[in-house]
């Protein structure tokens, strides 16, 4: 029976804090969880949550996932904890360390995240900030595990805005070695850190590609993906956001041109009609309720190892 392993770094807020030997273990203990080959007991820990915005499976999946590991969640919603009336970060993440064992943290400022780190003797785990969604990546890379069998030739092309899905998909993609393709329009590129954080890690530099073209992107590709267009915290550019992205729907025109086997992802939620169509997200390519299952198993793998 696998066994998890303790990570290298205390804290999972990028998906650079692990390896490439890393994720591989953390990919493999979650297929084993999910084919019920292990079954791990750690023994009635306890994993905070701080939930800045809304979240149905980052949420529900921490939990069920504590449940079966033998612990629990105490969800610290902060409006009705004193976070949500401005105690002080490094204050809040003293005090929780010493109730929790581990605390998952949903916010808008990666520095943010960081700072609660920073002040907390437990490890920390990003549950999605506006730059990255690391847990989201692992479930993403699982599911393209389970499709292809493996990553090599595997073209991973992510349609839409270049933020925290994206990012994550980049890094990621780098430590596998997974061609990655970005489309989006212009102005809404990765991170520039991110890029060339993921540019020192590819061996081969051209398995990364950031495009305004959208067709020329889904060629070939194996893996087509998209997210929302307006992300949490951006209601207010909806409409500019909704004219500049005109056009990056991903509908079967795009679909028609990538792979005959191309599976297609999207994080959720989805907004049918902006960024995918409905036919689409129906259709038999359709792997995005998978991907939503293997959330849990991912981050049941994280947890054992970053418990153990
Ligand atoms: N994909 C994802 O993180 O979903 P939630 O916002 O529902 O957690
Ligand atoms: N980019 C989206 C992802 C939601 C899981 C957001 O930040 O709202």
């Amino acid at each position: 029976m696998l066994k998890p392993k303790k990570l290298a770094k205390k804290n999972f807020l990028s998906s650079l804090d692990i390896t490439t030997e890393e994720v591989l273990h953390i990919l493999e203990l979650a297929s084993d969880f999910k084919n019920k080959k292990i079954n791990i007991d750690l023994g009635n820990k306890v994993l905070g949550l701080i939930f800045d915005k809304s979240s149905t499976r980052t949420r529900v999946s921490f939990q069920v996932a504590m449940s079966k590991l033998g612990g629990t969640t105490i969800d610290l919603n902060p409006t009705t904890s004193q976070i949500g009336r401005g105690e002080l970060i490094k204050d809040t993440a003293r005090v929780l360390s010493r109730y929790c064992d581990i605390i998952a943290i949903r916010t808008f400022d990666h520095s943010d995240l960081e700072e609660y780190a920073k002040w907390s003797t437990k490890p920390v785990i990003n549950a999605l900030t506006d730059l990255e969604h690391p847990c989201q990546a692992l479930a993403d890379f699982l599911t393209i595990k389970e499709e292809f069998l493996d990553f090599r030739d595997v073209i991973l092309t992510f349609v839409g805005d270049g933020n925290n899905v994206a990012n994550s998909l980049i890094l990621c993609g780098a430590l596998l070695g997974v061609e990655v393709r970005i489309a989006c329009p212009r102005g809404y590129e990765p991170n520039s850190v991110v890029i060339k954080k993921a540019y020192e890690i590819y061996k081969n530099k051209n398995l990364l590609k950031i495009t305004n073209d959208l067709n020329q992107a889904v060629l070939g590709a194996n893996v087509l993906y998209t997210d929302v267009w307006s992300s949490m915290g951006e209601e207010n550019k909806k409409a500019e956001k909704d004219k500049d992205f005109n056009g990056f729907t991903l509908n079967n025109d795009l679909v028609s041109k990538a792979e005959k086997d191309a599976i297609v992802l999207h994080c959720l939620p989805a907004y049918r009609s902006k960024e995918i169509t409905d036919e689409v997200f129906e259709s038999k390519k359709n792997r995005i309720f998978k991907q939503a299952e293997n959330r849990l198993h991912a981050q049941q793998a994280l947890l054992s190892c970053l418990l153990s």
